[in-house]
């Protein structure tokens, strides 16, 4: 099939260093056999995640110089306010300084009383984090396929609708705190939740009088999805799309360092619940800052205005998500199994189907990350039994439900050619795959470990 070549051409370049193989087993050493301790410039190609790691574009880079610095009521400020108005037709709006900023401060207002439910198809760490952190318990409720990495379905990021609402029948209307739906779902593979899916979850949303938030990282990837996949809406805008699928929510909480393309930003937004808004407002100043910067300088916000639209730019998504299925239709040729179709920002490799010596609790993913990286310079991340962690009761160690290696692919900033160093290095690595060693850990943080933990091979 023809594909276009990227809709850009390159301005600025970041040079890149790979050091010696040699080289690369001692920095692997010294980090404990964990990526997230090594050093950038050690690395090739970082896949570690497409968060803040975009290339803005020249007119987010000259928006930067009309920055409003003002500490209340910036211009910037109403540049951002226009364009969520503009894409999301939300009338109100607070800047926070990332993703999980936004969790932290609508949050609160959300969940009424503890031991409340919070439902979503995944939830992202984060947010699971900061569902806990009020009292509350997050739910995830995907569809079965998303957990069958080989099975092809367009919409692996979809809620199971059946159990949403025999759940809410089950616990109790007033023991849901409200519905959270993540597009695209990150942790089920950047897969995309469909617009019937959305309106499945309207529909039983309002039958029961309960809010939806959308968690809105990667909103214009998942409208893409749609506009390609799902019957209807070929010849609907990214913009149209995302538009009807807000109209069916009543909040967004949103990462701008995903599908908005700037380097640091969030969002809150609501439809039309000005007392939430004024709750929010109220918890923003002490948490994040004034309500109309929210952590963020005027420079930064002047980018995330521009960002919003620029993401919402059909070739650029064509170019990117097509980048993405490139890497993964290559490795599948070589018989390399990943959460298929492909998700709209990383391709995730099932680290269980490649390394099938290797138990959970010995971490195959991180295992297959550390030999990627050895072998090539890339680093990618674990998604999978050592991000999981311990069943906080028993302390037993918890299975995934599928050990992925995620390969995040940043905005605008690798090439095809980075992506065949990629494909070259796990092609080599498949032929000798059953000499990979699990892990054991010789230091254990209690909570977040996969960030700070220290590992060592088994036996060595
Ligand atoms: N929600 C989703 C779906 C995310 O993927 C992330 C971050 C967040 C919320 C939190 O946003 O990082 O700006 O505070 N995901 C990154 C990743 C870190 O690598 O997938 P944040």
């Amino acid at each position: 099939m023809f594909r276009k070549a990227e809709p850009y051409r390159i301005k600025m370049v970041e040079p890149l260093r790979m050091i010696s193989k040699e080289e690369r087993i001692s920095a692997l050493k010294e980090a404990g056999y964990n990526p997230f301790a090594l050093k950038a410039e050690d690395v090739y190609i970082d896949l570690l995640t497409d968060s803040g790691t975009g290339a803005m574009s020249d007119q987010q880079w000259s928006a930067l110089m009309l920055g409003d610095e003002s500490y209340a009521g910036s211009k910037s400020f109403y540049k951002v306010k226009d364009a969520v108005k503009d894409i999301f037709d939300y009338n109100y709006v607070i800047p926070t300084h990332q993703g999980r900023g936004a969790e932290q401060v609508l949050f609160p207002h959300l969940i009424k009383q503890k031991g409340q439910y919070v439902l979503g198809n995944m939830h992202f760490d984060t947010t699971m984090a900061w569902i806990e952190l009020n009292g509350a318990v997050p739910v995830n409720l995907v569809i079965q396929e998303a957990f069958d990495t080989d099975k092809e379905h367009p919409f692996k990021g979809n809620i199971d609708l059946e159990q949403l609402e025999r759940f809410i029948i089950d616990k109790g209307v007033e023991n849901i705190a409200f519905i959270n739906i993540t597009v695209t779902c990150n942790s089920a593979g950047g897969q995309p939740v469909s617009m019937e899916n959305v309106r499945g979850v309207k529909q039983i949303a309002v039958k029961y009088g309960i809010k939806i938030n959308f968690d809105s990282a990667r909103f214009a990837e998942n409208a893409y999805f749609i506009n390609q996949r799902e019957a209807g809406y070929a010849n609907k805008s990214i913009k149209e799309i995302v538009r009807e699928m807000y109209a069916m929510g009543d909040f967004l909480t949103m990462s701008a360092k995903k599908d908005a393309i700037v380097n640091m930003g969030g969002l809150i937004a609501m439809k039309e619940d000005a007392d939430l808004y004024a709750d929010a407002c109220a918890s923003c100043v002490p948490m994040e800052g004034f309500v109309t910067y929210g952590g963020l300088s005027g420079r930064d916000m002047e980018c995330l205005a521009v960002g919003l639209q620029e993401g919402l730019d059909v070739d650029y998504l064509e170019s990117r998500i097509g980048q993405v299925e490139y890497l993964g239709e290559e490795l599948r040729k070589r018989g390399i199994s990943i959460q298929w179709p492909v998700g709209g920002h990383a391709v995730f490799v099932d680290a269980g189907k490649f390394l099938p010596h290797i138990p959970a609790e010995q971490f195959p993913a991180q295992a297959l990350c550390n030999e990627l990286y050895i072998e090539s310079g890339v680093r990618p991340v674990e998604v999978g039994s050592l991000l999981l962690g311990r069943d906080p009761e028993t302390g037993i160690q918890k299975k995934a439900d599928v050990e992925f290696m995620r390969l995040a692919i940043p905005r605008r900033v690798y090439t095809d050619r980075h992506m065949d160093v990629v494909i070259d290095a796990l092609a080599k690595i498949w032929e000798r795959r059953d000499q990979i060693k699990g892990l054991e850990f010789t230091y254990e943080p209690k909570v977040l470990r996969h960030f700070l933990c220290r590992l060592k091979p088994i036996g060595e």
